[in-house]
C-alpha cells in the first residue's frame, strides 16, 4: 500500500502543495441533440490551486454558467474529466454527487437565494442542522464567520433588512460553513453596483487567501477582476488563457 502510495508522479513539482484542488480536462458541454444542437463549451482545461481566486469573464450567453456547473458537479460535461479534491466526478455515480458536494463545495449565486423566513445565522446553521452536525458547534462556527465578514450585528435580522451587498455575504459565508475546498461563485456581483461589488468580492478573495480555499467566480462584471488572482476569458464558449 505504502509502495503504491509512494510511486512517483510523472511530474513531481505537481505533487506537492500546489496540487489543483480543482482541475478540469477537455471538457465540453452540447445542449440539445441532431439539428438543434449547441456547443456551449468547447474543449476547456483550467487548473485552480489552493489559495487562488480564478475569474472567468465574459459576456452574456458565452458559457460562463454551463461551464461553472461542470465546474460545480452539477451538470455533467459530454466529454472530458473534472477532478475535484483529488476525486474524478465525472467518475462518480448521479447519486454520489449530493453527498460529495455536500462536503467539498461551496456555491454562490448571482442572486443569493435567502431563505426570506430564517434569519441570517439560521442561513448558516441550516444545512448543518439538517446534517445532524451539533447545533451549538455550528452556530458558533456560524457566529465566527459573520464575525470576520463583517455581519456579526445582522445575526438576528431577515432577509429584507438587508442590503443588497450584505445578502451577498451572507450568502458567501454560508458557502463557507462547511470548509469547503471549492467555492464557485456565478455573478455575484451582478445585482450590486460598483461599490457593493467591490467589497463582495474583496471578501470573497480575503477568505480565499486566508482559508487556503481556491474558488471560481464567472463573471462578466470587468470592475472586479483586478481583485483575482488570475483572469480566463470566455467568449462564445471558447476558454482562453
Ligand atoms: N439547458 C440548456 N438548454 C439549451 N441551451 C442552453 C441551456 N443552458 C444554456 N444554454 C445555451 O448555452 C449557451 C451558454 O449559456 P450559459 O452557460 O448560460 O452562458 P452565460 O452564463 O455566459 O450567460 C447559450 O447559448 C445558452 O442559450
Ligand atoms: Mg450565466
Amino acid at each position: 500500500m505504502t509502495a503504491i502510495l509512494e510511486t512517483p508522479r510523472p511530474f513531481p513539482q505537481a505533487a506537492n502543495s500546489t496540487t489543483p484542488i480543482l482541475s478540469l480536462r477537455n471538457v465540453t458541454r452540447t445542449y440539445g441533440d441532431g439539428e438543434g444542437t449547441i456547443t456551449a463549451l468547447h474543449p476547456a482545461t483550467l487548473d485552480v490551486r489552493p489559495g487562488e481566486l480564478v475569474a472567468v469573464n465574459g459576456p452574456s450567453g458565452s458559457g460562463k454558467s454551463t461551464f461553472l456547473s461542470i465546474a460545480g458537479a452539477l451538470l455533467r460535461p459530454t466529454s472530458g474529466q473534472v477532478v475535484i479534491a483529488g476525486q474524478d466526478v465525472t467518475a462518480l455515480p448521479q447519486g454520489a454527487l449530493p453527498a460529495f458536494r455536500l462536503k467539498h463545495l461551496g456555491f454562490v449565486l448571482q442572486s443569493s437565494n435567502l431563505i426570506p423566513y430564517l434569519t441570517v445565522r439560521e442561513q448558516l446553521t441550516l444545512v448543518p442542522h439538517l446534517a445532524g452536525r451539533n447545533s451549538r458547534e455550528a452556530a458558533r462556527q456560524a457566529d465566527e464567520l459573520l464575525r470576520t465578514l463583517g455581519l456579526l450585528d445582522r445575526a438576528r435580522h431577515f432577509p429584507d433588512a438587508l442590503s443588497g451587498g450584505q445578502r451577498q455575504r451572507v450568502a458567501i459565508a454560508r458557502a463557507l460553513m462547511n470548509d469547503p475546498a471549492l467555492i464557485l461563485a456565478d455573478e455575484p456581483t451582478a445585482s450590486l453596483d460598483g461599490t457593493r461589488g467591490r467589497e463582495v468580492v474583496q471578501m470573497l478573495a480575503r477568505e480565499v487567501h486566508e482559508r487556503g480555499k481556491a474558488a471560481v467566480m464567472v463573471t462578466h462584471d470587468e470592475r472586479v477582476l483586478d481583485l483575482c488572482d488570475r483572469v480566463v476569458r470566455i467568449v462564445d464558449g471558447r476558454l482562453s488563457g
